[in-house]
């Protein structure tokens, strides 16, 4: 979940590093630091905290080196301390690495009984120094590095920096991703695309095991058996990687507002516009006729996304559906049926937990569709079939319109898989698409009434508890809507299925408490109304967003109301995620948060 880089420049790389690192922020930042060669030494500089902490220090220091390696990092096994930062490093070399060795206890005791001193509470230290004592023993930089990688445990990719290599580094990936990176000034390897934009003009993936030898004239890779192999040499399109908040404050407002472009472009992609149907740009590798259940499987807000889509599912596709978190799923054993389909979701497409329920769905014979927002990563190119969503780089940690072009695909397989299986009509068909075109301008609609929302959220910020509530594909909202503001604000929150409030929260209501309820115009909203109303009989602080109509009709003393259209689809909680986002970031801003990059967490979890 760190972010890492290398450089085999023609010139001093550190100022470059430092960009890199810029870039792959959103995977972490604890610390950040570097290494470079200086005249055959290894020189490494390194801050706790974010990335301007080590550009600080950078400013005192003049590097030269013309190779180099960089890390941002999140931190699993010791604190975010500058001695915990990497690059580790050694008499011989220096490593950054991103993931988790999960048996660095029992190597760092080898070490240690062989001599080697530890000087951080790191995990990842024990790879510097086991690639260390191979070299001791007689092997060069390469055959050290394969003797040392399958004694490791875990998921990582590695980058390393050798004090008597000028002209060599060595990457290896075994479940965190690595790319390499080819550019007029260099070669280049990091985490992803996004970091390597900047000076390459081609780029490949690492696959599962891969290891890499790169020097500037030759890069050469092997599979996880030692065999030297090929692999695929593709375009890399600087434009379409811009990192740039253009007039927004935050990453954070930027993504909220691209909705209505992004989800609209997601949208274009799979329907016929014309004809008023759903066209999927692929071929699915199942016959929805004979599907026995879907399965789905994602973490976070991704999972939400499938809580929603599994109402759609079930009620416009007539499938059985079993949902569960990813990091429970892979570890339930759950039997799974003969011809199922299981889907997962994930934006960055590297989340760990999620890629290990796709390979364990795999493994049991289900079909797997990807619904992902990161063409190239993992999960993208494990899947059978690819459903991927346009929301483009989505750099604010906590997702906002990933989430919702997640949403857009699953409506548009929804509708394809209810007409496959002949329980939609073609009329239903037309229906369902002409209510779903109109997402993207609701959206529009919904983000111009923004200020309206402000004091609003003003007022959740004051509180030290907050409840979401809602019904139907409500409720995975009310989910997602307590899940935001916790992440951003630190304000603890809870979402609830509305009818669920009587089993035992409704305990917690008194008029300090902010009950925020979620009330699109379904067939739910009397229930959701009816819940409202136990809340308010017991002095509860209601929030009410809903249209008009339904403010009406719930005819309740209300501390506050986000107002939207009165709106007719069946897809109208899309719409309603913009003021749940709105009010999380609102909320947040107010408070003087960091809503781009809040504490502990990473946008992309390679880590289980
Ligand atoms: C919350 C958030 C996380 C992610 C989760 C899965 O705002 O961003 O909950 O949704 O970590 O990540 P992906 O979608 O990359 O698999």
């Amino acid at each position: 979940m760190c972010g890492i880089v290398g450089i085999l420049g023609r010139q001093p790389v550190a100022s470059s590093i430092v960009e890199a690192l810029r870039r792959l922020e959103y995977r972490g930042y604890d610390s950040a630091g570097l290494a470079t060669l200086e005249d055959g030494r290894l020189t490494r500089v390194r801050a706790s905290g974010k990335l301007h902490n080590l550009e600080e220090k950078l400013a005192a220091v003049r590097l030269t080196g013309e190779i180099g390696i960089g890390h941002t990092r999140w931190a699993t096994h010791g604190r975010p301390t500058e001695i915990n930062a990497h690059p580790h490093a050694s008499d011989k070399l220096a490593v950054v690495h991103n993931g988790i060795i999960e048996n660095f206890r029992e190597l760092r005791e080898e070490l240690t009984a062989k001599g080697h001193v530890f000087a951080t509470q790191t995990d990842s230290e024990a790879v510097a120094h086991l690639v260390t004592e191979a070299m001791r023993q007689g092997a060069g930089p390469a055959a050290a590095v394969a003797a040392a990688l399958p004694r490791l445990r875990g998921a990582f990719a590695l980058v390393f920096l050798f004090n008597a290599e000028p002209d060599l580094l060595i990457g290896a990936r075994r479940g965190s991703p690595l790319a390499v990176g080819w550019g007029a000034a260099g070669v280049y390897l990091g985490s992803d695309a996004l970091a390597l934009a900047p000076f390459a003009h081609t780029i490949a993936y690492l696959e599962e095991g891969d290891q890499v030898i790169a020097t500037r004239a030759h890069v050469v890779f092997h599979d996880a058996a030692g065999r030297e192999v090929e692999r695929r040499r593709q375009p890399l399109l600087a434009g379409s990687f811009l990192v740039d908040k253009g007039n927004f404050r935050h990453f954070m407002a930027k993504e909220i507002h691209e909705q209505p472009e992004v989800v609209g472009r997601t949208l274009a992609h799979y329907l016929d516009l014309a004809a008023g149907t759903v066209r999927l740009p692929f071929e699915l590798s199942f016959d929805p006729k004979t599907l026995s259940r879907v399965t789905i499987a994602a973490c976070g807000t991704a999972y939400y996304a499938g809580l929603t889509a599994r109402y759609w599912l079930e009620r416009l596709a007539r499938l059985a559906v079993d949902i569960d978190v990813a990091s429970e799923f892979r570890y339930r054993e759950a039997p799974l049926p003969e011809n199922g389909l299981t889907i997962v979701v994930s934006q960055s497409g590297e989340t760990a937990d999620t890629l290990a329920s796709l390979r364990y769905a795999k493994q049991h014979g289900q079909h797997i569709l990807g619904i992902v927002n990161v063409e190239t990563s993992t999960i993208a190119r494990e899947s059978d079939t690819l459903a991927l969503t346009l929301a483009g780089p989505e750099i604010g940690v906590a997702s906002t319109k990933a989430f919702t072009c997640q949403l857009a695909v699953f409506a548009c397989l929804a509708i394809a898989l209810g007409r496959a299986r002949g329980v939609l009509s073609e009329a239903d068909e037309k229906r369902l698409v002409g209510e779903l075109v109109t997402t993207p301008g609701l959206m529009a609609d919904a983000l111009n009434h923004e200020a309206r929302l402000e004091p609003v959220a003003h007022d959740i910020a004051r509180a030290s508890s907050v409840l979401y509530v809602g019904r139907g594909v409500a409720y995975p909202l009310a989910l997602e809507g307590a899940l935001k503001l916790k992440e951003l604000s630190y304000i603890h929150a809870e979402g609830y299925a509305a009818g669920e409030l009587k089993h035992g929260p409704i305990a917690l209501i008194d008029d300090n408490m902010p009950v925020i309820v979620l009330a699109p115009p379904d067939a739910t909203l009397e229930k959701t109304i009816s819940n409202l109303q136990e809340v308010a009989a017991r002095g509860g602080h209601i929030i009410f967003i809903g249209s008009a109509r339904a403010r009406e009709a719930a005819a309740a003393e209300l501390a506050g109301f986000v107002e939207l259209p009165d709106i007719a689809s069946a897809f109208a909680v899309i719409v309603y995620a913009v003021p749940v986002q709105l009010l999380a970031y609102h909320a947040a801003v107010f408070m003087g948060k960091d809503v781009d990059q809040p504490r502990n967490l990473a946008k992309s979890v390679t880590v289980e």
